[in-house]
């Protein structure tokens, strides 16, 4: 294997370390501002700078994620200090990733789906980050659920999007984490979500050989099979772990370096409890393993109590922490409900 096969894979294999995942901090600017305008955080470049840092700042995060994802904006940023962000990334044992995709746009023809952009000048931008410090990277392409929707259309395009973008990653030294998010809106059911993951990781794989991704220095980062958020009946923590790893092993082949989940609205501790259940029944027979890559489900409590204010940062950052370590217990299939009451001191 060439020196730089073998670097993709040593950053694949520190990406999907034991007992850690990855946390998703690379929500756009007009994403970031929405969930600071709803807990009533003023929004601007610095506050963004501020969150981010409080974050990247916690004590002791490192020993349960192993990368971050950033943004453009956040990957240029410097602390209050003066010191760049990523370089607090780093020095937490934490390693760089980057957001490259440019957002889902509507897809012509196809009302109501959307195909996710970005690959003109990828190639340019992939070497800026490398040079940044960044090792990885992300692209989501977004599939939702309706009366006749998806299309066939619409899955092949961001199918064939993803595997083109991971290609270029992989050329460029970054391991791509592959992203076809099947969103949780809608009232269909687990079996709908079945159905529609499965086409959608059968042409996600088929493009990615097509276009010649090495699968083991790639990460799938799937959304969990599960039912719709407006659905009546909806499916336990069995049934998730149950449909969601007998999906994967249809579609997913042994090689992929890993599989870190998106936690697409779910709550922080049913993100914890899937994950958990998938490791705890299925973790002998899954051939990957099998982790966390969430923003919200560990974002979402520090951010509400951090309020944009100096004085919540200490508390931000022990909810945060406390998030990251029932997810790592949940990769190793250690986590309970009894882990949401005791509160980790930083
Ligand atoms: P959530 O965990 O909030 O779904 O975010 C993950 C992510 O990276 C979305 O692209």
């Amino acid at each position: 294997m060439s020196q730089h096969a073998e670097n993709l894979r040593a950053i694949t294999k520190a990406m999907m370390a034991k007992g850690k995942g990855i946390l998703a901090m690379d929500e756009s600017n007009g994403t970031c501002d929405k969930r600071f305008q709803k807990v009533g955080i003023q929004t601007s470049v610095d506050k963004r700078r501020d969150y981010r840092e409080m974050i990247l700042t916690t004590p002791n995060l490192g020993d349960y994620i192993s990368g971050a994802i950033l943004y453009d904006e956040t990957i240029r940023q410097m602390s209050r200090d003066g010191k760049p962000l990523v370089k607090i990334c780093q020095e937490a044992g934490i390693i760089p990733g980057i957001k490259v995709d440019m957002k889902a746009k509507d897809l012509a023809g196809f009302p109501g789906e959307k195909v996710t952009e970005g690959l003109d000048g990828l190639r340019d931008r992939i070497a800026e980050y490398y040079e940044m410090g960044a090792r990885f990277a992300k692209w989501r392409a977004v599939i939702a659920i309706g009366e006749n929707i998806p299309s066939h259309a619409c899955v092949e395009a961001n199918a064939h999007a993803l595997a083109r973008y991971a290609a270029l990653c992989q050329e460029g030294g970054l391991v791509p984490i592959v992203e076809p998010e099947v969103l949780i809106d809608g009232n269909h059911s687990i079996a709908r979500c079945f159905h529609i993951t499965d086409a959608t990781l059968h042409s996600v794989f088929n493009q990615l050989h097509t276009q010649g991704v090495a699968l083991d220095r790639m990460v799938l980062k799937p959304s969990m099979v599960i039912s719709g958020k407006g659905c009546p009946e909806q499916a336990s923590v069995q049934e998730v772990a149950t449909f969601t790893v007998r999906c994967l092993l249809r579609n997913v082949p042994a090689l992929v370096g890993g599989v870190a989940f998106l936690s697409g609205g779910q709550t922080p501790e049913r993100a914890a409890a899937h994950l958990n259940e998938m490791n705890v029944q299925y973790g002998d027979i899954c051939p990957w393993p099998v982790t966390f890559s969430y923003a919200r489900a560990i974002q979402q409590p520090a951010l509400e109590a951090w309020k944009g204010e100096d004085a919540n940062v200490k508390t931000a950052q022990e909810l945060l922490l406390h998030r990251a370590k029932c997810n790592s217990a949940a990769r190793r299939g250690e986590y309970s409900s009894d882990m949401e009451k005791q509160l980790v001191a930083v």
